[in-house]
């Protein structure tokens, strides 16, 4: 399973990348980070950053996949504003070589349909699945039901929409390739009260044995 970052923060990519394999972004996190999504490629190590084309996606879409030096996936919904199809777009921008992530998914034949147009990554957006009473924990184990029947090493389930470390365990559980997690949640998984308690009591004791050593 790989951890993406979800967020266009320089500091919590240099903080957390240890443990991530990417990153995930999208107009809104851009406009609340307010960050340049340039300094962030760079600060991302080569490692894979989504981010969402725009206005007139293929021109987009190429705009971005053209940066060298960084691995740049392109975010494309798969609904346009009109409710129209992107899966034209899709096809012809993954044909072309470009790593596309079909985003704002909520269904497992959103997800069907996104990969067989040849997504590299599907965005399963969960976290705004159960905001309407989906089971996401059933549909991500649908979706991973699919992918490996399809396309075994292929096209990639990304769960995101993540609010809580119960979402991230519940994606990790039902078996999903790849959580992008927000930085406060990393936060919450790293910290628990009775680890810091227990590592600063044998700092403490650690000083005890010093000061008796002294005195011997
Ligand atoms: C990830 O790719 C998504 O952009 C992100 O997880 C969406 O999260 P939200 O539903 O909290 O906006």
């Amino acid at each position: 399973m790989k951890i993406f970052l979800d967020s266009s923060k320089i500091s919590e990519a240099k903080k957390w990348m240890p443990v991530i394999d990417g990153a995930t972004t999208n107009p809104s996190i851009l406009l609340k980070d307010g960050s340049d999504i340039y300094e962030f490629l760079e600060a991302m190590e080569g490692k894979p950053v989504s981010i969402e084309a725009c206005g007139d996606f293929v021109t987009d879409a190429r705009k971005y996949a053209a940066l060298e030096a960084v691995e740049v996936v392109v975010k494309i919904p798969l609904l346009n504003i009109k409710g129209g199809s992107n899966l034209h777009i899709i096809k012809e921008l993954s044909e072309e070589g470009i790593f596309i992530n079909c985003t704002a998914l909520m269904s497992l034949s959103q997800v069907i349909l996104a990969t067989k147009a040849g997504a590299r990554y599907v965005s399963l957006f969960a976290g705004r699945v159960e905001d309407e009473g989906g089971n996401s924990v059933e549909m991500i184990e649908d979706c991973m039901f699919f992918l490996d029947q399809e396309e075994p090493g292929g096209t990639e389930l990304i769960v995101g929409s993540i609010r809580t470390v119960g979402n991230v365990l519940d994606a990790v559980r039902a078996g999903a390739h790849i959580v992008t997690i927000p930085p406060a949640i990393l936060e919450k998984m790293l910290m628990h009260r009775y680890s810091l308690e227990t590592v600063r009591q044998f700092e403490e004791d650690t000083k005890v044995l010093a000061d008796m050593a002294m005195k011997r």
